[in-house]
């Protein structure tokens, strides 16, 4: 076996696959039957994933001919690219799944419909189903935009487990092997759903759910990164609340650039009024920087576009400004004068004439 595979709790089970800084979990649940268990693997992930996958099927299973069902939170290649070989070797199972999923699971063009259980279609309002032919219950709880239209978690009522797909999934900064999350995971859930995560306001909608859920689950499963115990769940989860994330931060990036290529034009006519000469040689600086590629794009002396983040661009500017021939000390104070002007702070670097100017003030040298 290429991974990790280890048992969470009685009748639970992780199987960890072995890359560093971003894995998959497959998680593989057993619910005890009066006459026979049935069983249930959680997001099966892809070929790489397989020959572990079929090993761990043999020895909790009994076999890969007894798994039942296959939940897919939603059908990313990392979580359900293995379905087509899957079901070669088990005809029987069944997959459960939105309908959102399961119109793109269908063109891997293997996959008769009389295998698909449609979560919408569960006749509960609530989606609390007991598993036929056991006592034990599930609950599929929709996650729009999580980061799909139809993903759904699931969650374990006997286990308290509630498998949360890619919410609550993190890249594993500390490149370790620890099966619970810790404090210092919280970096690598930050950045996974700053990037995958399409708004707070999706990811606000689910936590509100997972906060009705009765009882409250113990254990958060998540498809990337460490199991995360109740505690430090309901922390990140408060944080995830009020955090920015995908179309978000797209959407404030561009309204502060837009407003810095305004200040930063306004500023350039400024210095041509004051000091042409400088603002040919700033102009001139920027343009053909000595990077192979400009920051700016200029169409004559009007500034259109900037390549980097606004922060980054007033820093090179600033930079430029370092270097002109003359007037350096004006032509910056114009600058963060403007830009303060519009509410944009930018932390004070000192010049070398700033310092020589408080040690002239503070000492007779
Ligand atoms: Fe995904
Ligand atoms: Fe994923």
């Amino acid at each position: 076996m290429t991974g990790n595979f280890q048992k969470i709790v009685e009748g639970f089970f992780i199987y960890r696959s072995p890359e560093k800084d971003f894995h998959r979990n497959v998680y593989f649940k057993v619910f005890k039957g009066l006459y026979q268990n049935k069983n249930i693997i959680l997001d099966p992930g892809t070929n790489l994933d397989l020959s572990s996958v079929l090993k761990i099927c043999e020895k909790i299973f009994g076999g890969h001919s007894n798994i039942d069902f296959l939940f897919l939170s939603h059908q990313d290649p990392d979580v359900s690219s293995s379905i087509p070989k899957l079901l070669k070797l088990s005809p029987h199972l069944k997959i459960i799944s939105s309908i959102d999923t399961w119109r793109l699971i269908k063109m891997y063009d293997v996959i008769p419909e009389t295998t698909f259980i449609p979560i919408e279609k569960i006749p509960f309002f609530s989606k609390e189903v007991t598993i036929k032919g056991t006592k034990e219950k599930v609950r599929f709880i929709p996650a729009p935009y999580c980061h799909f239209r139809g993903s759904y978690l699931l969650y374990d009522f006997t286990t308290k487990i509630l498998f949360t797909g890619d919410f609550l999934s993190g890249v594993n900064i500390q490149q370790d092997r620890k099966l619970f999350a810790e404090e210092d995971d919280w970096k690598g859930i930050k950045i996974f759903h700053e990037i995958y995560m399409p708004s707070s306001y999706a990811i606000k909608t689910l936590i509100d759910r997972i906060f009705l859920l009765n009882p409250f689950p113990e254990i958060f499963a998540p498809q990337h990164g460490k199991i995360i115990p109740k505690n430090l769940a309901i922390k990140f989860m408060d944080r995830l609340y009020n955090m920015k994330m995908g179309i978000d931060i797209m959407k404030n990036l561009e309204i502060e650039k837009d407003l810095v290529i305004i200040i930063l034009n306004k500023f350039l006519e400024k210095i041509k009024e004051l000091f042409p000469t400088t603002h040919e040689e700033l102009i001139d600086k920027l343009k053909y920087s000595e990077n192979f590629t400009s920051p700016f794009t200029f169409v004559k002396d009007t500034l259109m576009d900037l390549k980097l983040t606004p922060e980054d661009s007033i820093e090179i500017i600033l930079e430029t400004i370092h270097n002109l021939n003359e007037n350096r000390r004006k032509t910056r104070e114009i600058l963060l004068k403007l830009l303060s002007d519009s509410g944009i702070v930018i932390p004070e670097k000192k010049t070398e004439e700033d310092i020589e100017k408080i040690i002239m003030d503070n000492f007779d040298i």
